[in-house]
């Protein structure tokens, strides 16, 4: 039997209660390992495309667990992902979205990536789809046609719920991490949220850095807003100085909506898994403020 007709069915058999309860929270723990070691769920093949270090599926499991405990996530929200791979992280929104209300789609500039994704994921679960857009990256995707800068994702404005962007920023340039987070502003209806992971640099980040504790090679000195880990390949890990992304997404609409979930990368003492973790809320902007994405109220 192939592995694509033994995927367990839709998430209604399985869904997740509410996990603010501590029943939903036991529910909600059951269903991440149960996504982290069925072995019949789908993963891609080796050198396809890579997302990342570790296993695919126990990292898709793990985050699946913070989008609902850091962002909120519920069961039938809209799901967009901007750089969704391939889709480590909506295959086990797969068993937590409602089929009938929820629903994902994922963008990515690697064709190869969402070709799989689209064959191994939405042939079985049509809510959700994955979206191939052709911007430029150096790393990622050198010959690209578009600049990020000139994407217009093709959904209407405010159609979604909840927005995840997780390691993307990590492998943007300035101007495109910009352009991307006036898009969600654009997408996100209001009182919707964006889960992001990324590199911070504040005064604490700086400090272990000084003090050799880093994982990663940022230079705390450097000038900013932008630090390459890396001159050679400069995607390859990007840091972003904390007051200028949270500028940034206000710009958008786009605030701290708890407090940023600071992970170890860094060697900051406490950190909270790898990469620091944001959660922002769509609010209304003043009227003669402009609307994300260009467009005047
Ligand atoms: C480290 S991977 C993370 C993938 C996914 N977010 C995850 O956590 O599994 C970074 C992803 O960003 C994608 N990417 C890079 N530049 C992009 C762009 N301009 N637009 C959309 N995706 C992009 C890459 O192709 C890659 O899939």
């Amino acid at each position: 039997m192939s592995a694509l007709a033994s995927m367990p069915a839709p998430a209604a058999t399985l869904r997740t209660a509410d996990s603010r309860t501590s029943a939903g929270a036991r529910d909600l723990d059951a269903l991440i390992r149960f996504v982290a070691s069925n072995r019949f769920m789908p993963a891609p093949p080796d050198g396809l495309h890579n997302v990342g270090d570790g296993d695919w599926r126990a990292i898709g499991a793990e985050f699946l667990g913070h989008f609902v405990r850091l962002g909120g996530l519920a069961p039938d929200d809209r799901v967009l992902e901007i750089g969704c791979g391939t889709g480590r992280m909506a295959l086990p929104l797969t068993q937590y979205l409602d089929p009938g209300r929820g629903s994902y789609e994922g963008v990515d500039v690697v064709a190869a990536g969402i070709a799989w994704a689209q064959r191994a994921i939405t042939a079985r679960y049509p809510a959700v789809r994955f979206h191939h857009v052709d911007a430029a990256n150096s790393l990622y995707n050198p010959a690209g046609a578009q600049r990020v800068e000139d994407v217009r994702l093709p959904y209407a404005d405010a159609s979604f719920d909840f927005a995840i962007m997780t390691s993307l920023i990590t492998h943007l340039e300035p101007a495109q991490v910009d352009a991307y987070v006036m898009e969600i502003g654009r997408l996100l209806r209001i009182g919707g949220r964006c889960f992001v992971s990324l590199f911070l640099l504040d005064d604490a980040a700086r400090a272990a850095l000084r003090a050799g504790a880093g994982r990663i090679a940022f230079d705390p000195d450097g000038a900013g807003p932008a630090f390459y880990a890396d001159p050679e390949r400069p995607l390859a890990a990007v840091a972003y100085e904390q007051r200028h992304l949270l500028g940034c997404f206000a710009r958008a609409g786009l605030f701290l909506a708890r407090p940023i979930a600071y992970g170890g990368w860094s060697g900051r003492s406490g950190g909270f898994g790898f990469q620091d973790i944001c959660v922002f809320a769509r609010r209304d902007l003043p009227r003669d403020a402009g609307l994300p994405g260009g467009r005047q109220p």
